[in-house]
């Protein structure tokens, strides 16, 4: 994780870090670094931060750590920071940061990055999202890539990475040319086609082209007479027939043969139509720019595997070629014995393009958990010949970031009433239908700050409410999880659901355009932290900056999700114990209202790494 060299920046917990680790070194007088263990404290009367590291390094040594701990103390450097440190039961260092500290802390992320600097320093990240495929529906599993996807490529380009979103369409392959012969076979017009034509057509060709080899042995072996064995001989010969008109269209249209191309583009074209209408309804940004499928990589696919071959990786077994691994039974397949390539080997292709083409540090593979096999597979081939490397010599980490299922509330994988996946688009639609109902009923309240809102504005926040009930049930709950896609509990402006930091968000947007009403200035206002929920949160505050290095670093979006959730209820407690506009000085209350604004700023800042708008007003 990048470290701030500047005190003034850092956030509480990564001062006290530091003064504590170097306080620890003097302490013990011996080389290597400690964890200083630092914690929130449990008990605001203690403090708000405890040094718990005495005890471990105490026992190891012999020491008495209530005496280690008194060492340690003697060796901080904290110049003035806290209020004198104590010693506590067996050798906790409780630690109370002064009030002039937060407020001088609080003033150093006041300015527009919040105190999270771009670094630019040439950081490189692939995100590989979405990954929808040529001829079929979007489904769920995509709605998750994308929105995963989506997060993890925006906290990057936060923290100032140059971000690659790789959509790596599945657009090539026998099932595409499967599709692409049927449809010709039936002269459809595939100018005017629409995607739910085209992903009949691609589940008939795979329907048609599926040989009944069991069936017909059974039928031969129980007897089932002849009309039985001659149907299922029929059909097992037009499968053949079927796959190997397939394979003659796959290899015209390898060879570039025009009129396949122009055919071929224009299932694309259709398939991504929709992709994109569809994910124009979930603001998130991907775009054609991103498109880099599988097509991409086909020419150098037989390179891939000479490649392979020659470094001896690559080894024949009964005419295909494999890559064994020493600590597993299941070897890598990379051809086979009909010379065709799979799917491994155009991953093993994209690796190489974005490690050292895309001079990429950083690989992450937002792809549903059941190719966690897959991507170990071909992670662990990459290494073994070295395309995980930079040209700058740097190993790149790849990660997949799997993610589990969306469940119904029967807690199976989520279809429609007639059992039918569900399309992503309708899943959308429907969220949006709700968020935009419910905004609508809120603003017949006199008092809500909605009230005589046009219909279309209203449905414009009814909008962004529904795809954060989405979007943030989708990241909150730890992407490795299932989860039960239950738009009730997911769009309730109260719990852990998105449209309630949204609400949060509203509320101190009103409380602040109330303010500029009044013409009250606290721009300048230094900050005055005395009460304990003022205290609460600015150290809420103040951590921003940590959790979203640490979301980035750990591709842990759930983290940020905690995070926003805790400062929203925190704020919730402010404003309860604290008057703002109504506070009794002019100081206090232009304190507060620079709170207020920081408060804002936060919470919105957080929801747009996550992909989630912010409505001023709800
Ligand atoms: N098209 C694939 C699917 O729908 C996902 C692609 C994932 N990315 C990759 N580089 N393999 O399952």
């Amino acid at each position: 994780m990048p470290q701030d060299t500047t005190k003034k920046t850092q956030d509480p917990a990564s001062l006290l870090d530091s003064a504590f680790r170097a306080a620890i070194a003097k302490a013990l007088d011996e080389p290597g670094e400690h964890d200083p263990v630092i914690r929130a404290a449990q008990n605001p009367e203690f403090g708000d931060y405890q040094c718990n590291a005495a005890m471990a390094i105490a026992k190891k040594r012999g020491m008495k750590p209530r005496e280690l701990a008194e060492a340690i103390i003697a060796e901080v450097e904290l110049e003035g920071m806290v209020d004198p440190l104590e010693v506590a039961g067996p050798g906790f260092i409780n630690i109370r940061l002064r009030a002039e500290t937060l407020g001088e802390m609080l003033q150093s992320i006041a300015g527009e990055d919040l105190g999270i600097p771009a670094a630019g320093d040439g950081h490189s990240i692939a995100v590989d999202l979405c990954g929808v495929n040529v001829a079929k529906q979007m489904h769920v599993g995509h709605l998750r890539s994308t929105i995963i996807g989506d997060a993890i490529a925006r906290l990057h380009e936060r923290l100032g990475w140059k971000v690659h979103r790789e959509n790596h369409l599945g657009d090539w392959g026998l099932p595409i040319a499967m599709t692409l012969s049927a449809l010709r076979d039936a002269g459809t017009d595939l100018g005017t086609l629409e995607l739910g034509d085209l992903n009949t057509a691609y589940r008939d060709a795979q329907l048609s082209g599926r040989s009944d080899r069991r069936g017909l042995e059974g039928a031969l072996e129980n007897g089932c007479g002849p009309h039985r064995v001659i149907e299922l001989e029929e059909q097992n010969a037009g499968a053949e027939v079927n796959i190997a008109n397939a394979k003659e269209t796959l290899i015209k249209l390898q060879s570039g043969d025009p009129g396949l191309v122009e055919d071929w583009n224009a299932i694309i074209d259709c398939t991504m139509r929709e992709v994109f209408d569809t994910l124009g309804l979930m603001n998130v940004r991907i775009g054609p720019e991103h498109n880099r499928g599988e097509s991409f990589y086909k020419d150098i696919l037989p390179e891939v595997v000479e490649a392979f071959i020659e470094s001896g990786l690559g080894v024949e077994d009964n005419g295909a070629i494999v890559v064994r691994f020493e600590d597993r039974e299941r070897p890598l397949l990379i051809r086979k014995s009909d010379g065709g390539f799979l799917y491994a080997t155009t991953d093993l292709a994209a690796i190489r393009h974005r490690v050292q083409t895309l001079d990429s540090e950083r690989l992450v593979y937002v792809v549903d958990a059941r190719q966690r096999d897959h991507f170990r597979d071909v992670f662990d081939a990459a290494h073994l010949i070295g395309w995980d490397r930079t040209n700058n010599d740097v190993q790149s980490d790849l990660h997949h970031l799997p993610f589990g299922s969306v469940l119904g509330n029967d807690k199976k994988p989520l279809k429609t009433r007639s059992g039918e996946n569900f399309t992503l688009r309708a899943l959308l639609e429907e969220a949006i239908e709700r968020g935009s109902s419910e905004v609508i009923e809120r603003s017949k309240d006199e008092k809500s700050p909605t009230h005589g809102n046009s219909e279309s504005e209203l449905r414009l926040i009814g909008r962004a409410v529904g795809i954060a009930a989405v979007k943030y049930a989708d990241l909150s709950s730890g992407v490795v999880k299932d989860y039960v896609f239950d738009l009730d509990r997911m769009i309730a402006f109260e719990g852990d659901t998105g449209p309630y930091i949204q609400y949060a968000h509203a509320r101190i947007c009103s409380i602040l355009s109330r303010a500029a009403a009044g013409e009250i200035k606290f721009e300048d206002a230094p900050f005055l932290i005395e009460t304990p929920e003022e205290k609460k949160l600015a150290l809420a505050l103040l951590k921003y900056r940590r959790t979203v290095l640490e979301t980035a670093d750990q591709l842990e979006p759930h983290r940020l999700c905690g995070y926003l959730h805790e400062l929203a209820n925190l704020y919730s407690a402010f404003y309860q114990a604290c008057p703002v506009l109504k506070a009794d000085a002019e100081a206090v209350r232009g304190s507060r209202l620079r709170l207020c604004d920081l408060a804002r700023r936060t919470l919105a800042s957080g929801l747009e790494l996550l992909g989630i708008e912010s409505p001023e007003r709800m």
